[in-house]
């Protein structure tokens, strides 16, 4: 099992936390007895989860902070939010995410899939750093999957050619991957842990139906429900990177089923060439808005 870190006075953050995978990993912080920052983009989701994890866990020290995860705007006023009120911040897992079987693009104009899964990751990180590097030993999670690829640099909005769910999703995971193992380059000497995790293949919501689902994506709710793993399953190696003293000192690593695994995806110069246009892109955003 391994021994595990107790979090009290320590803060954590968790994107996505009203469901799924992040609802799981928030309920095992607060069981750990980290003050949990629920990141939820809807207040009446976000309250219901901070209600049923307070009424399970007895925890008084959950809160729930708004922030839609594709804008750069809410991130930023989120983050700011999150500066104000905390000191410290020990724990962030990225972790909100979609799927979308058609192409959208988000009222800053940017493709949904890569602004949730890829700036949305990139931009939360990079505005709590402050908070991370100030706090001994933080660590951030990062929910990948290996269900990924290496995004293409001159189409990572998928504009100029036919659109796919799969291939947008994947090369999302992908960026998440890359972008990882940039940071953690970038964060060497500091006392911040970066890693990314693979839930494995979960019972969540993320197969949920869209009006425009197709033939994949109806099939794949019920196969995932049947062969997948379940919400709290796939949350433990998430759990595990952000609470384990085994884990404590593992930086820029592919964790799965609570061990190492390879990423076939490494390529140090993809990685910093996609951090700079992710640096790229949301500046042109920031100074668009
Ligand atoms: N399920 C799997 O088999 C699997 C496998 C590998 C990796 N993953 C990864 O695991 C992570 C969690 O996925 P899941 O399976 O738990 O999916 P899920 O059940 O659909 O949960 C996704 C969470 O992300 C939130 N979210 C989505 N867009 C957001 C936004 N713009 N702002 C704020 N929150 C937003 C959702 O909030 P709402 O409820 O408001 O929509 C929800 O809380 C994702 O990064 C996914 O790629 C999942």
């Amino acid at each position: 099992m391994g021994e595990r870190l107790v979090l009290s006075g320590k803060v954590a953050i968790v994107t996505g936390a009203n469901t799924g995978i992040g609802l799981e990993i928030a309920r095992g912080l607060a069981m750990h007895r980290a003050r949990v920052v629920l990141a939820c983009r809807s207040r009446e989701r976000g309250q219901a989860a901070l209600e049923e994890l307070s009424a399970d866990t007895c925890s008084d020290r959950l809160e729930l902070e708004l922030v839609d995860t594709s804008l750069t705007r809410s991130i930023r006023e989120f983050a700011a939010r999150v500066r104000a009120r905390h000191a410290r911040l020990d724990v962030l897992v990225n972790n909100a995410g979609v799927w979308r079987e058609r192409r959208e693009e988000t009222a800053e104009g940017v493709e949904l899939t890569f602004a949730t899964n890829v700036l949305g990751y990139f931009t939360v990180t990079r505005e709590l750093l402050p908070l991370l590097e100030a706090t001994p030993h933080a660590r951030i999670v990062n929910v990948a999957s290996k269900m990924a690829r290496r995004p293409r640099l001159d189409d990572l909005e998928h504009a100029t050619r036919a659109y796919s769910g799969v291939d947008a999703y994947s090369e999302s995971k992908g960026a998440n991957r890359l972008l990882t193992w940039e940071l953690d380059r970038r964060l060497d000497g500091k006392r911040v842990y970066a890693n990314a995790v693979h839930p494995g293949m979960v019972a969540s919501e993320i197969t949920r139906a869209d009006p425009q689902t197709g033939l994949l994506r109806r099939m794949s709710g019920p196969f995932f429900r049947v062969f997948g793993r379940s919400t709290r399953d796939g949350a433990d190696t998430a759990l595990w990177a952000a609470t384990s003293a085994d884990c404590e000192m593992s930086r820029g690593n592919f964790l799965e089923r609570r061990k190492i695994a390879r990423c076939k995806l490494r390529d140090e110069r993809l990685e910093r060439e996609l951090w700079e246009a992710c640096e790229a892109r949301v500046a042109a955003i920031v100074a668009a808005t």
